[in-house]
């Protein structure tokens, strides 16, 4: 074995190599021991990179909320974005990022920016961009509890940082610009409900939300919250039990695996199906 190779043996040591389409992602492994975890890959990223609009990314100014390993920038910039401005507030997933985009050829496009925990918009303030995406924290957690950076979506429904990113995406987002997040949304069990009022209540313009045919039971999904994370972090069976309470007690009963595209216009909000992500609560197993 070369010297170079016995050096990426030894750097690849407990993290997690991807490949999803066309793009190599180094991220950390399912079981790292902390917060500050570079989020990895689920078919989630894989549902978002084949919803992109080309005719739309060609050439665009993006922004990305959440750049994590970097995939969905790096996606972007591959199917022909001009370039990215991306936000994130945990420096591991920055340096993460930067070797992502190096490997991928496309570290010239990418400018990563610190991100802001409370107003998350202040990093791009009075900036408006051609295509904004986001695959946003979205796991419901009590508001006292300390979570993976990735995931802590804020509040009962998990719905606080999507709220922050909808209610002022219209002022960042060019005339004829389009935005892509890419989420799960917690509904009844016919529609991501909880998802479709929030885009009601902000989204001035034409919403349509592709929703993956497979949406889990409530109790099923909520089985995967981890009682004892790494980390000293642990959320308590009874905690588990009391978010499942409140949220069924919204009429909540469903997870379902979302990506919400919008543009500027008249307003209208419609579903469609997408096509199946299989088991798509489950990391992808391709590395
Ligand atoms: C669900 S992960 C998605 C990462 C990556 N985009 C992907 O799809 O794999 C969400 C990311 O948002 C980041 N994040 C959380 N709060 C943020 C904020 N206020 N500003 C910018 N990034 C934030 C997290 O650190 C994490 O990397």
């Amino acid at each position: 074995m070369t010297k170079f190779n016995l050096l990426i043996q030894d750097v690849l040591q407990g993290k997690r190599l991807s490949h999803i389409h066309d793009i190599f992602v180094i991220t950390d492994e399912i079981d790292y021991p902390g917060v500050d975890q570079v989020f990895p890959m689920y078919p989630e990223q894989s549902f978002f990179l084949e919803e992109l609009v080309k005719p739309k990314i060609q050439g665009a100014n993006v922004l990305e909320i959440g750049l994590g390993s970097g995939v969905l920038s790096i996606g972007a910039l591959k199917a022909g974005a001009n370039q990215v401005t991306a936000l994130e507030i945990n420096p591991r997933a920055k340096i993460f990022a930067g070797f992502n985009a190096l490997l991928n050829g496309v570290e010239k496009a990418l400018h990563i920016t610190d991100g802001e925990t409370e107003n998350i918009w202040a990093p791009v303030m009075g900036k408006t961009f051609d295509y904004i995406i986001s695959n946003p924290p979205f796991v419901p957690i009590p508001a006292d509890t300390d979570y993976y950076l990735h995931s802590d979506g804020g509040g009962i429904l998990g719905l606080d940082f999507v709220e922050k990113i909808l209610s002022r995406l219209d002022e960042h987002l060019a005339p004829n610009g389009h935005a892509q997040i890419v989420r799960t949304a917690s509904g009844d069990n016919q529609l991501p409900t909880a998802l479709l009022e929030l885009a009601n209540t902000y989204l001035t313009g034409s919403t349509l939300v592709k929703i993956d045919p497979f949406a889990f039971p409530l109790k099923e999904s909520e089985e995967d919250l981890p009682e004892d994370l790494p980390g000293g972090i642990s959320i308590s069976a009874e905690k588990i039990a009391e978010i499942i309470q409140q949220l069924q007690s919204k009429g909540i009963s469903h997870t379902y695996l979302c990506v919400i595209h919008y543009e500027k216009g008249e307003k209208s909000i419609t579903t469609q199906l997408s096509k199946p992500h299989p088991d798509w609560h489950l990391p992808l197993n391709n590395s």
